[in-house]
């Protein structure tokens, strides 16, 4: 492709080079305002030559926090500040190496060297380091590097990182040695003058553009000529450059022929550049990079083409056996490929931050050297350097929890990291703290080393230090949190990244309060440890939280000594739980539950079981029943055995020459049912019947004392879970003060009862009219006839207006007792018992018992009538539905004297359910005894009389 040119004769460059850097350094010395030349510390510059370049390395351990740049130094001794375009232009790169090292690099045939005879070549630059930005006071190295590089290649094409290069070899005739001296005197006149008539004819898409060789340079090419060798430098895009794909590689090209015309010699060089611009590949382990193996547009007829030589390197070293570093250069008919496994030697990896996230890239700097022939060109040297840095690889960090729980020392370890990671802060706790101060707040940080290079910082911090979280967690433990932020300077751009890690050990370390329970020969103990004692529990009776003023009020004794809190429980006091109860013993438990504050989770139920023995107590127990424990100390004695509750059929269980045990429950034996303020009071009483004689007639003489114990079971309606009961006993001859206190506790779940009553309060009265206005008074006895009324108001007291008064049963004895028989029943489930069917009741129980009685005998039941009376609001009056009335009257009963019985029911009473309070409708016409003894909530009892029956006709007269 290209014509004869007459060849230049050899000349003698190399004084003229000596005399130049003379002048340059006397330049140098005169500068003003610069500081003088310096010798460079020993390592800071390293040069090499490296193909058809000049390779420069500038430590970075030197540069480090320093300004540098590099001056080029022209031939004539001008020095000119290396940037960008300059760069470009001319066949020049600044660059780094992934060691972080400056690495300049100059084309042999760059703008400023001064070429000899296309053999040698030089170049003088200057190092101008700086401790500020805008370069003032520099040191100066002044550097010359001379690379002589033989032979060149017909073609030779660069493609470095910031521009193309071809050059070319403008083929000289031999010319004979006679005919030679003249024109070669000729030459260096022809060389000087030559490049200015050169032209260059670029082809592109766009058309063909030919322009002069001094106009290429505005167009930002650099054109010359050297001795045998023209040169056209682009940088990758210009206007006239095009990209295309080549086997899926896009590929810069600027398409030109450079023209020498003189009157009698045309010559026409194929100047045609083409440079790989992509071609990389990444996969999570390897880089690929790819450039095709023939280049269309250089290798104009293909079937000619005969790949060579291919080579790689990294660096500016050539790698003679890829493979031993695991590299792979690989060639088939359309690629030439490097794989680099990432993290290869000769590459680097550089710690760095992207979006908060820590991450590694991987660099390494490769250049590829293809040398090929074709018809063409005899040979073409393509060289390609290629730096490669893989995108963003996140490394999240771990942090590995190596806590041992017996050293009571968070050992934290994170890591890994490349060594440009250091750990400049961390915050323990909410307190942000340098390393320094971390130090001295006694958390130890050490530096790990990893055996594959890398390292991890540990951290270690005391449970019982301040800023660690303690939490009390289940029954015994402590969980120990710690809260980390490390703040980490990453990569050589020094980026900030903040990684936070929560260590928590629980371990069980607390001592638990302990109570020890003992009996003492009258009261129940407690020892009780309160120097564990904190926030963290409280202990309770039942529901109830014990404290000094609970005790009090419950009548135990809590006394402190310092280490210890005594607390002395009576036996009848509330919360005492009566396991056994018998006529010779009492055994009582006391529990203490252990509860957490928080949560008031039961931890530990702290029991003391005891056993008393007493001969004087009444208990009575949620459920109702009652167990008594009798002393008679009356004179003379009377005999236990013969003692009775009301219900005269209630004998003792168990008896002695002086005590006597009973157990009942609340709805038999004749028990009433009272309230009293804000308690539910059954009532029975023991009592002994003294001995008469004769047994028919009025009674003459008894030895026997007169002899009545109350039985009282106090239910309290209160918020309170906790019952408790008392007993009065008192006789005649005086009262034995038998006092005692029991208590119970209900298993039920009532949250409280805020209304108070609980029980009905009514009352009976008997009145001696219908106008029911006056009655009988309390000391007058009713005295009345069978054939005349009995007039009964049986009223309902402290309920409220809307409720009212049901009466369930009413029913007529002899005896003012609850259960006496026989009984003639008046009103049977809220129903009057119709006329002439007043009937004599026949429950089973009562049958067995009174099978005896002589009226049950009698075949005619008594006639009479039953019937309710309206009732009016008068004074006396006020809510008329608290009230009943009923007009009784009796004709032919065989009776002398009867009472007058009545339970009573109201229509709206309270319910208590378990989680709060509601109203319930009660059902009229339930009976006594149908209730529930535990809650008896909705009925009352009432009895009136006695009232005396005359039957003149007989001569009866009481
Ligand atoms: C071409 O090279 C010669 C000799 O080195 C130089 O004097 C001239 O300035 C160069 N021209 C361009 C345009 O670089
Ligand atoms: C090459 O790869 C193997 C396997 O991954 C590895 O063991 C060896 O160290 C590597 N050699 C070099 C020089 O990196
Ligand atoms: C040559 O190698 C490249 C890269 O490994 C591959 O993509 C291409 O298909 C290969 N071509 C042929 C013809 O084998
Ligand atoms: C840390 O280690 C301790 C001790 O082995 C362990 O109890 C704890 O659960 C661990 N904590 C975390 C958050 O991994």
């Amino acid at each position: 492709m290209w014509s004869v040119v007459p060849a230049p004769g050899s000349m003698e460059v190399l004084p003229g080079w000596l005399c130049r850097i003379l002048v340059f350094f006397s330049l140098l010395q005169s500068g003003a305002g610069r500081t003088g030349p310096v010798l460079a510390p020993p390592g800071f510059i390293q040069t090499a030559c490296f193909s058809s370049m000049f390779w420069m390395r500038l430590e970075e351990s030197f540069l480090k926090n320093k300004f540098h740049r590099i001056e080029i130094i022209d031939p004539s001794g001008t020095p000119v500040v290396l940037d960008r375009e300059l760069g470009a232009r001319c066949g020049y790169i600044l660059s780094k190496d992934v060691w972080g090292n400056t690495i300049f690099r100059a084309s042999l045939l760059a703008c400023h060297v001064t070429n000899e005879r296309d053999e040698t070549f030089s170049l003088a630059v200057n190092i101008q380091v700086s401790a500020f930005e805008d370069m003032r006071a520099p040191a100066i190295y002044p550097h010359l590097m001379r690379c002589s590089y033989s032979p060149w290649a017909p073609r030779e094409i660069v493609c470095e990182e910031n521009y193309m290069e071809v050059s070319v070899k403008t083929d000289i005739p031999v010319i004979s040695d006679d005919e030679a001296a003249p024109w070669m005197s000729a030459l260096p006149e022809t060389q000087k003058v030559a490049y200015q008539v050169w032209q260059l004819i670029f082809h592109s898409p766009s058309g063909r553009k030919t322009t002069v060789v001094s106009d290429a340079g505005k167009l930002g090419y650099s054109f010359n000529n050297t001795l045998s060798r023209v040169f056209l430098r682009s940088p990758y895009t210009t206007n006239e450059s095009e990209h295309s794909v080549v086997n899926g590689v896009t590929m810069s090209t600027v398409s030109s022929t450079s023209m020498y015309k003189q009157r009698w010699l045309l010559l026409l060089i194929d100047t045609t550049v083409s440079c790989p611009v992509d071609g990389t590949i990444f996969t999570d382990v390897d880089i690929i990079w790819m450039v095709p193996t023939i280049i269309p547009r250089l290798v104009l007829q293909e079937p000619s083409f005969t790949s060579l030589n291919i080579s790689m390197g990294v660096g500016e070293k050539r790698i003679e056996e890829p493979e031993k570093l695991n590299y792979t250069l690989e060639r088939n008919l359309t690629h030439i490929g490097i794989t680099i496994p990432i993290g290869a030697d000769g590459g680097r990896f550089e710690s760095t931050v992207s979006h908060g996230v820590y991450g590694i890239t991987y660099s390494i700097n490769v250049f590829l050297e293809h040398a090929w022939t074709d018809t063409d060109w005899k040979l073409t040297k393509y060289t390609v350097i290629k730096p490669i840095t893989t995108p963003f690889l996140p490394r999240i960090p771990t942090v590995v929890n190596d806590t041992d729980p017996q050293t009571r020392l968070f050992n934290v370890t994170l890591g890994a990291f490349l060594s440009d990671v250091t750990l400049v802060a961390v915050t323990i706790g909410n307190v942000p703290l340098s390393l320094k101060e971390a130090g001295q707040k006694g958390y130890k940080i050490t530096d790990i080393p990893n055996a594959d290079g890398k390292k991890s910082f540990r951290l270690e911090v005391p449970f019982d230090d301040p800023n660690v979280l303690r939490e009390y967690v289940n029954k015994n433990e402590t969980k120990y949190s710690l809260h980390v932020t490390y703040t980490l300077n990453v990569g050589p751009k020094g980026k900030v990244y903040h990684h936070p890690a929560d260590i928590e050990c629980t371990i069980a370390d607390v001592v638990l309060p302990e109570a020890i329970g003992y009996c003492g020969k009258k009261n129940m103990y407690f020892i009780i440890s309160v120097e564990v004692m904190d926030h963290h529990w409280r202990l309770y009776v039942g529901n109830m939280p014990l404290s000094p003023a609970t005790a009090l009020a419950n009548g135990y004794l809590l006394t402190t000594n310092g280490t210890h809190q005594i607390l002395q429980v009576p036996p009848f006091a509330v919360g005492i739980i009566y396991e056994e109860v018998s006529f010779e013993r009492l055994q009582a438990r006391f529990d203490l539950v252990l509860k957490k504050t928080l949560t008031m989770e039961t931890l530990e139920t702290f029991s003391v079981r005891c056993s008393f023995r007493s001969t004087e107590f009444v208990v009575c127990y949620p459920n109702g029943t009652v167990s008594v424990s009798a002393a008679m100390k009356t004179l003379p004695v009377i005999d236990m055995s013969k003692t009775r509750l009301k219900d005269r059929t209630c004998k003792p269980k168990e008896f002695t020459k002086d005590q006597a045990f009973f157990q009942f429950h609340v709805s038999t034996c004749g028990t009433s049912l009272r309230f009293e303020g804000e308690r539910l009071v059954y009532e029975n009483e023991i009592s002994f019947e003294k001995e008469s004689l004769p047994v028919q007639g009025p009674p003459i003489i008894t030895r026997d004392p007169d002899y009545r114990l109350t039985i009282l079971c106090y239910y309290p309606v209160k918020e309170t879970l906790t019952q408790s009961a008392k007993f009065y006993a008192f006789s005649s001859p005086p009262p034995s003060s038998v006092y005692g206190y029991g208590a119970m506790t209900t298993r039920s779940a009532t949250a409280g009862l805020r209304r108070a009553r609980q029980a009905l309060n009514i009352v009976s009265n008997m009145f001696k009219d219908e106008s029911f206005a006056a009655t009988y008074g309390t000391r007058s006895a009713v005295v009345t006839y069978p054939w005349k009324h009995i007039f009964l108001e049986v009223e309902l007291q402290d309920e409220s207006a809307e409720v009212e008064l049901y009466l369930d049963n009413c029913w007529m004895t002899e005896s003012e007792r609850f259960s006496s028989f026989p009984r003639w029943n008046l009103i049977v489930d809220g129903q009057v018992v119709l006329y002439d069917s007043l009937s004599l009741s026949s429950s089973n129980m009562e049958q067995q018992n009174q099978s005896r009685s002589p009226v049950n005998r009698c075949e005619h039941p008594s006639n009479g009538t039953v019937s309710f009376f309206p009732v009016t609001a008068n004074e006396r009056v006020k809510y008329p539905n608290h009230f009943k009335r009923v007009i009784i009257q009796m004709r032919a009963l065989p009776l002398r004297k009867v009472y007058l019985h009545c339970t009573a029911t109201v229509s709206t009473c309270l319910h208590v359910p378990s989680n709060g309070f509601r109203y319930k409708q009660c059902t009229p016409g339930r009976t006594l005894g149908q209730h529930s003894a535990i809650h008896p909530t909705c009925y009352g009892y009432t009895v009136t009389g006695p009232i005396f029956i005359l039957h003149p006709e007989k001569g009866d007269q009481h």
